[in-house]
């Protein structure tokens, strides 16, 4: 199978394959296809990450899809601390206001990401050395951004990936100048600034039962101290062959138990090999090209066509499963050739892992994802 494949023929070929796949016999028009965000209206919000030109409605395509498709939007980058504060007290807006203006224009929910992160950081707050420097970022970065959108973003992610593998708290700048209780002092000072915004602690792999502990330890912490936390984001950056459903199942349950929502921020269904055989989506970890390391450059074979397509299906109907406990879904980019699983942790590879492909058309697991809610394949998998 390669790109010269005519999208028709292309679906037609995995929907033998995959039998029951009814909707692709023929090229598709952007006004004959479902729509993700009216199928699951009901059970929950679902959203996508979106590029800078994206932001700016500079790329077509997405302009037409998005607002078709998806009812929740996050910046994937420009609200990093590195973009939107890249120097002592200088703040850089633009790129949030519009999307903050992008969102209302849609009716959109928009989810802020990120207030702390040990990632992305601008280079002063990487060089600083003493407590009291980054205590005062800490509280102005905090403070500044999360009151300027206060209930204008639906939801912060107030802090990102503060664990390690293991459950315990990151090695982080943030833990190592402030303390242990700076993920408390974090969401305290986003109350404060945005009372009108939902507050959500957000991570990977915190469907694995070590990392579920730390997060379970950490959203204990802050009710004990009387301070909001409204939800917790499972990133969901999977594999597409290997999903794993009964953790992804326990943390829902355990979670909710809490008495917060429950959300997956951040969805993609990789189908490359991983050169270490790790499911860490740790940005920091990169490792060389290969060939062997890059299997499908001209085109998704049917036989991982298939895994893509059953991961989702799977996925889905756990999420129907447990639609009182989620509140949303976002997809991590809009179409395959956008996504960050083509540059981490290798650059210059070309991976499937989204519900478009790289001409914005819905692949076979989008129309498998629509049927899991209209055929109602969810009923029979439980
Ligand atoms: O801004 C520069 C641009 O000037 C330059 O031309 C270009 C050339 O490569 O690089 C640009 O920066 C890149 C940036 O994305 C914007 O495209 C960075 O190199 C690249 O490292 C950065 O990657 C992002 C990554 O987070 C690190 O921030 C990915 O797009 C983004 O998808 C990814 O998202 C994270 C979530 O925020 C947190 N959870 C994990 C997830 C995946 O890593």
């Amino acid at each position: 199978m390669t790109n010269t494949f005519s999208f028709a023929s292309f679906a037609v070929s995995v929907c033998l394959a995959l039998a029951g796949c009814s909707n692709s016999k023929k090229a598709i028009s952007s006004s004959e296809i479902p729509s993700l965000k009216e199928t699951f209206q009901k059970d929950f919000i679902i959203g996508t990450a979106l590029n800078g030109q994206q932001i700016e409605e500079k790329e077509p395509n997405a302009a037409v899809l998005v607002p078709q498709q998806f009812n929740a939007i996050t910046p994937e980058n420009i609200m990093k601390a590195e973009i939107i504060h890249p120097e002592w007290g200088k703040y850089n807006f633009d790129l949030a206001d519009k999307i903050v203006a992008y969102g209302q224009k849609h009716k959109m929910e928009i989810n802020g990401h990120t207030l702390i992160w040990h990632s992305q950081l601008p280079a002063f707050v990487r060089r600083m050395k003493d407590a009291d420097s980054v205590r005062q970022f800490f509280t102005d970065h905090i403070t500044t951004i999360a009151s300027r959108y206060d209930g204008k973003i639906t939801t912060w992610d107030v802090v990102n990936e503060a664990l390690e593998e293991d459950g315990s708290l990151r090695k982080s700048i943030f833990l190592e100048k402030l303390g242990e209780d700076y993920i408390v002092d974090a969401f305290r000072l986003a109350q404060k600034a945005a009372p009108n915004s939902k507050l959500y602690y957000n991570d990977y792999n915190i469907e694995q039962p070590k990392k579920r502990a730390g997060t379970i330890a950490i959203i204990k912490k802050l009710k004990a101290a009387g301070v909001r936390i409204d939800g917790v984001g499972i990133q969901g950056h999977w594999k597409a062959y290997n999903v794993p459903l009964k953790d992804i199942e326990e943390s829902i349950l355990e979670y909710s138990a809490l008495g917060i929502e429950v959300m997956f921020t951040e969805l993609d269904l990789g189908v490359l090999p991983n050169p270490w055989d790790s499911d860490a989506a740790d940005v920091n970890m990169k490792a060389e090209y290969s060939a062997k390391m890059n299997p499908y450059p001209n085109g998704l074979p049917d036989s991982m066509q298939v895994k893509l397509t059953k991961g989702y299906e799977d996925l889905f109907n756990l999420f129907l499963k447990y639609k009182k406990e989620i509140s949303r879904i976002t997809f991590w980019g809009v179409n395959d050739g956008q996504s960050w699983l083509n540059g981490w942790p290798i650059r210059g590879r070309t991976n499937y892992p989204l519900l478009f492909d790289r001409e914005f058309k819905p692949k076979p697991a989008f129309y498998r994802v629509i049927e899991t809610k209209t055929k109602g394949s969810a009923k029979k998998a439980f």
